[in-house]
């Protein structure tokens, strides 16, 4: 354009559009709805308990009766689906509770589905939640320094997740970053005749200090070391490029960036890459924890910030929020 049509003030002002509410709703980029929103909730054995989360407030562990009730609420408030965490009675060395049967996943899954309910039920598939030592697989010591076991750890991971489906998972949703765990998944599905069943990957999933509410709430924080063999190293942008990548040639259906908040680059970067594969960002527990904490001491405008933070992982390019404000968006957005 030349230099004497480049629009400036004074014959462009920006305010104009600004100057009516009416206007500025129809000038509007981004939507938050309903409908993008995905409520994470947690299960724990036991009866009749409904066990408050103190780093995570509105948060509860829930028994499997509380689980049913939660899950008809959000179903008649609109939200969409879910995402299952499990608390086990009994952890151990590999985890096995994820793939029993009868384990606490399995039973909440049974119990949703037979009381009718057709929310979408997504079912997180890792191990940190089941085993005794807190991380996301078998561990072995093969070069002298406990890890975790990648390929051994891939037998199991199509264990948890053919288990979640013949139990009635709608999508399962893999967080350990193990190699392979992809395409490892998508045969075990297949060979059981879950060729349909949707997987969401959590694919750029960074070792973030931002999970620290979560390990409270489930229960999951690694008894030595840490996550950072297996997780993201948050100082990188690009690699989330290669996970993503490697993930969908494995057969993800969609993707997931995690955490949300301080990562909205890498959620721009992804849906640049794949604009036509679906997108979603976990805004995590600290993420909640902390627009928590400043709202109750009335330092924030809890519901502003909310919604403006969601807001802000939609703009990024996220089509979908796995978000612990699920429920008061709901009510938020239909008041
Ligand atoms: C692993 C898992 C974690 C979260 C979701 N899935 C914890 C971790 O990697 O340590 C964290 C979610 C949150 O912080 O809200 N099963």
């Amino acid at each position: 354009m030349p230099d004497n049509q480049t629009p400036k003030f004074p014959s462009t002002r920006m305010r104009r559009l600004r100057t009516h509410p009416k206007l500025r709703d129809l000038v509007r980029e981004t939507h938050l709805r309903i409908d993008d929103l995905i409520a994470p909730l947690f299960v724990r054995h036991g009866n009749d308990q409904q066990l408050p989360i103190p780093s995570m407030p509105g948060q509860y562990q829930m028994t499997v009766g509380h689980l049913v009730n939660e899950v008809s609420e959000l179903e008649s408030l609109g939200v969409p689906a879910i995402i299952l965490f499990g608390i086990p009675e009994h952890k151990d060395g590999i985890g096995s509770d994820a793939y029993d049967d009868n384990g606490i996943i399995q039973q909440a899954l049974r119990a949703i589905k037979s009381a009718g309910s057709q929310l979408l039920v997504i079912t997180d598939v890792c191990f940190c939640e089941f085993t005794d030592h807190g991380h996301c697989g078998i561990i072995n010591d093969k070069h002298g320094v406990p890890d975790v076991d990648n390929d051994a750890t891939l037998e199991i991971l199509a264990k948890e997740a053919v288990s979640h489906a013949q139990a009635g998972a709608d999508v399962v949703a893999p967080s350990g970053m193990m190699d392979g765990m992809i395409g490892a998944i998508r045969q075990g599905l297949d060979s059981n005749g879950f060729e349909n069943l949707p997987i969401l990957s959590y694919a750029a999933k960074y070792a973030s200090g931002f999970y620290g509410p979560f390990r409270d709430a489930a229960d999951s924080a690694p008894q030595f070391g840490d996550r950072r063999t297996y997780q993201m190293d948050p100082a990188n942008g690009n690699e989330a490029l290669r996970e993503v990548g490697l993930d969908l040639a494995e057969g993800a259906d969609m993707l997931m960036v995690k955490p949300a908040m301080s990562y909205l680059d890498v959620i721009r970067s992804v849906k640049t890459a794949h604009p036509d594969v679906p997108l979603a960002a976990y805004n995590v527990s600290g993420e909640y924890a902390m627009v928590k904490a400043a709202g109750q001491n009335g330092w924030i405008d809890e519901q502003r910030i909310a919604l403006e933070v969601l807001t802000s992982i939609k703009r990024a390019g996220a089509d979908m929020i796995l978000t612990y404000f699920a429920k008061d968006v709901a009510r938020w957005l239909s008041d």
